[in-house]
C-alpha cells in the first residue's frame, strides 16, 4: 500500500488536494465552528496560530508517510470547504482509517459523500489499500448515514472512547473491504 500524498484525487463535485498554507483562512473558518467540532476529538481552532500548528504537525506527519492530510475544494467556487485525513496505517495489512469534516454552511448538498467516494476509489485504486476503517461517535448522525451510505459496515463499539465536553462517548467502528467495494461499484457502476 501507498501512503505517499496524491496531488490530485476528482470527485464529481469536489477535488481532493494536499493541504497548504493557502487553504488556512477557509480552514479555520470550518474549524472554529463549535457545531463542526461537536463529534471531533479536539476543542474548535480559536485562530489563525490553531491553524497553522496543526498544518506543521500534519505537514510533518505526511512527510513522513504517516498520514495523507487532503483538503476538499468545491469545484464551483474552488474553496477549501473540508478536510478528509487517512492514517493509522498499517502498511503491510493494507489498512487505513479516514476522518472526514465540511464547514456547516456546505452540508447536505452531497460534497461529502463525493468526497468521501472519490477517496475510497483512490484508495481501492492507486493507493492498493485492502482495507478502510473509519470510526464515527455515536451520536453522529450525519456521519452514520454517509458511512452507511457509501458501503461501511457497522463492526462495533467501542464504549467510552473519548471524553468530548466531561461526558464520556461511545465510538461506533465501521469497516469497508476492498472486495466488498469491489462488488458494490461492479453492481452499481
Ligand atoms: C459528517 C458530515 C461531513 C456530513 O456532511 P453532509 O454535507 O451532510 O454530507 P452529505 O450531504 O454528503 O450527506 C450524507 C448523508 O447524511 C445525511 N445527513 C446529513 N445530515 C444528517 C443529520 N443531521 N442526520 C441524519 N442524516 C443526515 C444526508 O441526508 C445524506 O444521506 P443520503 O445520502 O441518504 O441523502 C458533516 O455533517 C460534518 O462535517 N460534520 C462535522 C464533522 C464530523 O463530525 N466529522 C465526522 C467525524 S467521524
Amino acid at each position: 500500500m501507498k501512503t505517499d500524498t496524491p496531488s490530485r484525487i476528482e470527485g464529481r463535485l469536489v477535488d481532493l488536494v494536499p493541504v497548504s498554507e493557502e487553504h488556512l483562512d477557509d480552514l479555520l473558518l470550518v474549524h472554529r465552528d463549535e457545531q463542526v467540532c461537536r463529534y471531533l476529538p479536539f476543542r474548535p481552532w480559536n485562530d489563525r496560530s490553531d491553524a497553522e500548528a496543526w498544518y506543521s504537525r500534519m505537514t510533518r506527519l505526511a512527510m513522513a508517510r504517516d498520514a495523507i492530510q487532503l483538503v476538499v475544494c468545491d469545484r464551483s467556487t474552488s474553496r477549501a470547504v473540508g478536510t478528509l485525513v487517512a492514517f493509522r496505517f498499517l502498511v503491510e495489512s493494507g489498512l487505513a482509517e479516514v476522518g472526514w469534516v465540511l464547514g456547516r454552511e456546505h452540508w447536505g448538498k452531497g460534497l461529502a459523500a463525493d468526497a468521501v467516494r472519490a477517496f475510497l476509489a483512490y484508495a481501492f485504486g492507486p493507493m492498493g489499500a485492502r482495507r478502510i476503517e473509519a470510526g464515527v461517535i455515536a451520536e453522529n448522525a450525519a456521519s452514520h448515514r454517509l458511512a452507511a451510505r457509501l458501503g461501511f459496515v457497522r463492526e462495533g463499539v467501542q464504549r467510552e472512547r473519548y471524553i468530548k465536553d466531561g461526558v464520556a462517548e461511545d465510538l461506533v467502528l465501521y469497516g469497508l473491504l476492498a472486495r466488498e467495494y469491489r462488488a458494490t461499484t461492479a453492481a452499481t457502476g
